[in-house]
């Protein structure tokens, strides 16, 4: 069983300044809730409950949020505010948290490198928490792939349609269809413009990937934009071995864009408060 979890969360968020400037994007709220708590609640339902994080400078209140504000926590116990706590507490009771710094923003793929001091040799989830992904009919996207990796134990993106004015914006994957809802990786392409784009299925933010991933990240050469792009890392993998690709049930807010987090903040209002 999978049971480490890796947040690179060490970006700067440039698209939501000036909110982001002193503030981490992953502490950004739906609602009540901040992105990266979501994403530590999708990681424990898939049964991971060693939490890595990969930060940066200024992220320092992503440590704070998951640990005991002491003074706070006196001042409101007994008051009817302290059930608002009651979520938080039992994910910090039932997690272990480690964090590790990202020191220069080289990429996703360098993010997770980074993360390989606390992750070590072992499968492990990895979760884009500005990406928040819902499931009202079953388990959550982490959790489903945990369950195709038991059965095939390889790395697997998950992926969603995407329209072609879009593929710019993502990793795009092809490869032989396995089943309706998983493909063997036999191409991928980071951000390939509309007439590159060798399908319409993106990478979103869920990966469970296998520990060879870390060689294959120092061995790839820095890619679209300068930086070490995990996609470049994967599509190695995929050459050597097998990457699937699993079209995940349930609903996925590009939270690190505006009109994701205002999409995001509507639904969870609706689906809480009526
Ligand atoms: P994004 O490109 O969506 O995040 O990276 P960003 O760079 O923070 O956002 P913008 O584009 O400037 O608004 C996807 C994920 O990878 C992490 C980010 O924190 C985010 O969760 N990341 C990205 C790192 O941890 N390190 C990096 O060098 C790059």
């Amino acid at each position: 069983m999978i049971k480490k979890c890796l947040f690179p969360a060490a970006g700067y968020g440039t698209r939501f300044l000036p909110a982001t400037k002193s503030m981490p994007k992953e502490m950004m709220p739906i609602v009540s809730k901040p992105l990266i708590e979501y994403g530590v609640e999708e990681a424990l339902q898939a049964g991971m409950n060693d939490i890595c994080i990969v930060t940066g400078r200024g992220k320092r209140t992503l440590e704070d949020h998951f640990d005991t504000n002491y003074e706070l926590e006196h001042q409101i116990a007994g008051s009817d505010k302290e059930s608002l706590l009651t979520n938080i507490r039992q994910l910090i009771n039932q997690c272990t948290f480690s964090y590790t710094r990202q020191r220069e923003m080289k990429g996703l793929g360098h993010a997770i490198l980074t993360g390989e001091a606390l992750v070590g040799d072992q499968p492990f989830g990895v979760v884009l928490a500005d990406d928040l992904c819902i499931n009202t009919e079953g388990p959550g996207v982490l959790a489903q792939m945990a369950q195709l990796y038991n059965l095939f134990r390889c790395s697997i993106v998950a992926v969603m349609e995407v329209s072609a004015e879009e593929t710019h914006k993502y990793g795009i994957v092809s490869g032989q269809t396995i089943s309706d809802d998983l493909i063997r990786v036999e191409t991928m392409v980071e951000k390939p413009a509309e007439e590159d784009a060798p399908s319409n299925l993106a990478i979103i933010g869920r990966y469970i990937l296998t520990p060879d991933i870390f060689d294959l990240i120092r061995n790839t050469d820095p890619g679209k934009g300068g930086e070490i792009q995990i996609t470049d890392a994967l599509m190695a993998q995929a050459q050597q071995g097998c990457v699937l690709a699993y079209k995940f049930k349930g609903r996925r807010f590009d939270c690190g864009s505006i009109e994701g987090f205002i999409d995001a903040t509507n639904y969870c209002y609706d689906s809480i408060y009526s």
